[in-house]
């Protein structure tokens, strides 16, 4: 599929008053644009899918008006952008004035900024102090603890909350009404059951729901089962046929797009190898084992289920 046929990114919300269920927050960030130039760094942390990306655009639009454009936005992601020479490259190389009359500053959006090294973070920091007469920066962090004080200290912070079960049924429901799918109560209610409180997670699974059919709780039930179990044995026949690149992408798929945690990924995956009854089970199980425990305790969960696909795609030489 692809991303403009994704309901997700087609009902992105553009403006600040489209996002729903954070209303504290956007009553705030109203009145904050309101004058921009006194606006502060801002910092958005939260639980997955429910409204930081699109928040920190939508800012960037308000304040930037028709001047939104790469000469005034960067978007960085922490987890492609690891080094910080990159970042501060890229920031510095941005933030060169240029002379923009018409807007109060240029603005970097941070996604996944709890990512970044404490190394990285601290380099940042003075990136911040040079470049604070004509940007601003908006971090997105899902886990605020990761971020050093100096940089939090810096920021004015909104914790995003997941989205109640009235908000996600009523966004849902006027989706559906869009996209001339018939959707019944209890459909609905299967699928915040499942989303539970990740609004991506539930228009993508709605989604895939109507190419079934109608939204009724035995079809919702359905392919949440199916996207799961089934793309999760694809992944791994990719790897074992040695196919990295191709089993990496698809993972990453079901953990960022369809909202699978790693340990149900690792679960999942450990689950369809018994089923395979595999001549190399017990070595697949073993790599299994040793990844799972490395996620355990701490390692960075893209980077080793990466490892493992790469390490499971050797078995078959
Ligand atoms: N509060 C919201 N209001 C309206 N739509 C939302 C909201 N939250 C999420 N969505 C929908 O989910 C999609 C993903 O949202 P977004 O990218 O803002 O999530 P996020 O909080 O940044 O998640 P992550 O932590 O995974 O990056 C959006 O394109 C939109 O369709
Ligand atoms: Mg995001």
């Amino acid at each position: 599929m692809s991303e403009t046929g994704m309901w997700v990114e087609k009902y992105r919300p553009t403006k600040l008053s489209e996002i729903v269920n954070q209303t504290e927050i956007m009553g705030s960030l109203e009145a904050l644009i309101k004058d921009p130039t006194d606006m502060p760094h801002l910092m958005f942390s939260g639980s997955a899918g429910v409204g930081k990306t699109t928040t920190a655009i939508c800012i960037a639009r308000q304040i930037l008006g028709e001047n939104y454009n790469q000469n005034s936005v960067l978007e960085l992601n922490a987890s492609d952008e690891r080094g910080i020479g990159m970042v501060r490259e890229k920031v510095k190389k941005f933030s060169k004035w240029s002379g923009f009359a018409d807007i109060p500053f240029k603005i970097i959006i941070l996604d996944e900024a709890d990512e970044m090294t404490s190394d990285a973070q601290t380099a940042l920091r003075r990136v911040i102090e040079e470049t604070a007469k004509f940007c601003r920066f908006i971090f997105i962090a899902n886990n605020i603890s990761k971020i050093i004080d100096p940089i939090q200290s810096r920021c004015a912070t909104f914790k995003f909350t997941t989205i109640s079960e009235e908000d996600i049924i009523s966004r849902l429901g006027e989706i559906a009404k869009k996209e001339k799918v018939k959707a019944d109560k209890k459909g609905l209610k299967a699928i915040y059951d499942y989303s539970e409180g990740d609004l991506r997670h539930a228009i993508n699974l709605m989604q895939a729901t109507a190419s079934l059919g109608e939204i009724t709780e035995e079809n919702v039930k359905s392919s949440a089962g199916l996207t799961k179990t089934s793309d999760v044995v694809d992944v791994l026949k990719l790897a074992l046929s040695g196919k990295v690149l191709e089993a990496r992408e698809k993972m990453i798929e079901l953990i960022k797009v369809y909202g699978m945690s790693e340990s149900d990924f690792l679960k999942y995956i450990n689950s369809a190898v018994f089923k395979s009854k595999h001549d190399k089970l017990s070595d697949i199980l073993e790599v299994i084992a040793k990844y799972d425990y490395r996620i355990l305790v701490g390692a960075n969960s893209e980077i080793q289920l990466s490892a493992m696909l790469a390490e499971l795609a050797k078995i078959e030489k």
